[in-house]
């Protein structure tokens, strides 16, 4: 099943998410993380976090092994992750999201990190992902933590796309996916 895609501007893309129990009998996880993968490959993303499909749990899933520069491709499900370190100096990387159709900007982000996570059968890792892996991670981690990129960017830079985030929460942009606009009349 592919979900609509939650566009800027709605709340859920702005709270902390919260951890997922592994018992929990309200929660299909095995059919989420498949939808999760068919709505992001029907949007041509690269990760998908569960607060773009309107969902406040901490997973989101990453396949990075179609993206042109990277070596290193991984194609990974995250449940409860918890960075616990970033290093390194801080590189430009030019970042898009679902939610905010048609902008891209740099966004300057450690290299490397280090975090903890379940994976899709409940196997905890440890390890450690640095480059562009580790930058679609950083990505994701900031969905689960109620981030956007575009947070990341100066006030200047921000103020300057006011009236284009605003046409996306109204549902005035041009995308080839579903998507869900809070604004939307
Ligand atoms: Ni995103």
């Amino acid at each position: 099943m592919i979900y609509p895609i939650v566009a800027y501007g709605d709340p859920v893309l702005k709270k902390v998410a919260q951890n997922i129990q592994k018992d929990d009998p309200g929660l299909d996880l095995p059919k989420l993380i498949q939808d999760m993968y068919e709505t992001m490959y029907e949007a041509s993303g690269v990760g998908l976090a569960a607060p773009q499909i309107g969902l406040g749990i901490r997973l989101f899933i990453v396949d990075t092994d179609r993206m042109e520069d990277s070596e290193t491709g991984i194609k990974k499900v995250f449940i409860n992750a918890q960075i616990l370190a970033e290093e390194g100096e801080k590189w430009a990387f030019q970042e898009g999201c679902l939610s905010i159709p048609n902008i891209r900007e740099d966004v300057y982000r450690k290299p490397k990190i280090r975090l903890k996570y379940f994976d899709e059968n409940w196997q905890e890792h440890e390890e450690t992902y640095e480059g562009v892996a580790a930058r679609v991670i950083q990505h994701e981690y900031d969905h689960i933590e109620g981030k956007l990129f575009i947070d990341h960017l100066s006030s200047l830079k921000k103020t300057l796309l006011k009236s284009k985030l605003s046409n996306i929460s109204k549902g005035n942009v041009k995308v080839d996916y579903r998507m869900k606009f809070p604004a939307q009349k």
